[in-house]
């Protein structure tokens, strides 16, 4: 049995003898929630070909057959966890047995804890970090390639307002979004001159199961993820695809995110990760009132 699911549409005996219609083809990693499923809602509005991509198969099923009844666009669901060593060649091999060209891919799958890091658990740390940035380096290395050589390419990656500066008890993901966003206009430079686009959304808080797994007593009361208002993941997604299709590199969305970013480049570094230190330190839940 193949380990990847199967394309809603049926591909049937010898469904590349006619010529395909020169539809997008992008692919799209967290595609079954948040804002990941919000983008490929936009997409399959435009008509493009998805390639969707998360771990839990039956959840991207569903949102591929409600995609495809919706807006009669093709759409290839593969059950892939993008944590582990070794996934990201396999999806592109996937792609390739498909006989999927991918036009536009899409970088946002990637999660984030609230810890202080020593406490984190080791394996969990290597997941988070293989996910967010190593699956991030490779799928575009290996579709960056393709599309350099084709001469055409958009390239979108999902970083966060969290890679503008060093965030206590937040530190190895804001870290690894940092990476993301470096890596992004490095990228964007190199490929410019070769019909490729790369650009880099960088949210800020937005309302996803993204803080589903942090204990809510943690980040209650004044804990900057308990009042910091939460973005309209549609309103991120739009934002998303209206930079990567205008081939912008780089933005932060909301004012306030820009707002903070912009003020970070003129303050001491020690001075935002003390201010970050208080911001983001969670609360212990055991600790009885004074
Ligand atoms: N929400 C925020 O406040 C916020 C702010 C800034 C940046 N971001 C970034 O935005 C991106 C999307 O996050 P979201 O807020 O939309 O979160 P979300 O609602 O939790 O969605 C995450 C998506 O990624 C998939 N995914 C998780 N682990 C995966 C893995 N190992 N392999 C493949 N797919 C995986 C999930 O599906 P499965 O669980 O089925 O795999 C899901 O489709 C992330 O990169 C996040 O860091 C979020």
């Amino acid at each position: 049995m193949s380990m990847y699911s199967h394309p809603v549409r049926s591909l049937s005996a010898q469904p590349f003898e006619v010529p395909l219609a020169p539809v997008t083809t992008t692919l799209l990693t967290g595609a079954s929630s948040g804002i990941g499923l919000e983008m490929a809602r936009l997409l399959a509005a435009r008509g493009h070909r998805l390639v969707l991509v998360s771990r839990g198969a039956d959840r991207l099923h569903a949102v591929a057959e409600s995609l495809q009844q919706a807006h009669g666009c093709e759409v290839f669901p593969l059950a892939i966890d993008l944590s582990e060593p070794g996934a990201s060649q396999r999806l592109f091999d996937e792609t390739c047995r498909l006989r999927l060209d991918i036009d536009m891919l899409v970088n946002n799958a990637g999660f984030g804890m609230v810890e202080e890091h020593v406490a984190i658990d080791p394996e969990r740390l290597q997941r988070m970090l293989q996910l967010n940035i190593v699956a991030v380096a490779e799928l575009c290395h290996r579709f960056g390639a393709q599309m350099k050589h084709r001469g055409s390419g958009r390239i979108l990656n999902i970083a966060s307002a969290a890679a503008y500066q060093p965030t206590p008890y937040f530190g190895a993901y804001g870290a690894s979004k940092a990476f993301v966003l470096n890596f992004s206009e490095a990228l964007a430079k190199e490929m410019e001159d070769f019909g490729v686009s790369v650009s880099c959304l960088s949210p800020g808080p937005t309302a996803t199961a993204f803080f589903d797994e942090v204990d809510p007593r943690r980040i209650a009361g004044g804990h900057h993820f308990g009042v910091a208002s939460r973005a309209d993941p549609g309103a991120v997604a739009r934002a998303g695809i209206e930079l990567m299709l205008s081939g912008g590199m780089s933005r932060v969305v909301g004012l306030g995110n820009q707002v903070l970013v912009f003020a970070n480049r003129f303050a001491p570094r020690a001075m935002v990760a003390a201010l970050s230190e208080r911001l983001l330190r969670p609360l212990d839940p055991e600790r009885k009132p004074a």
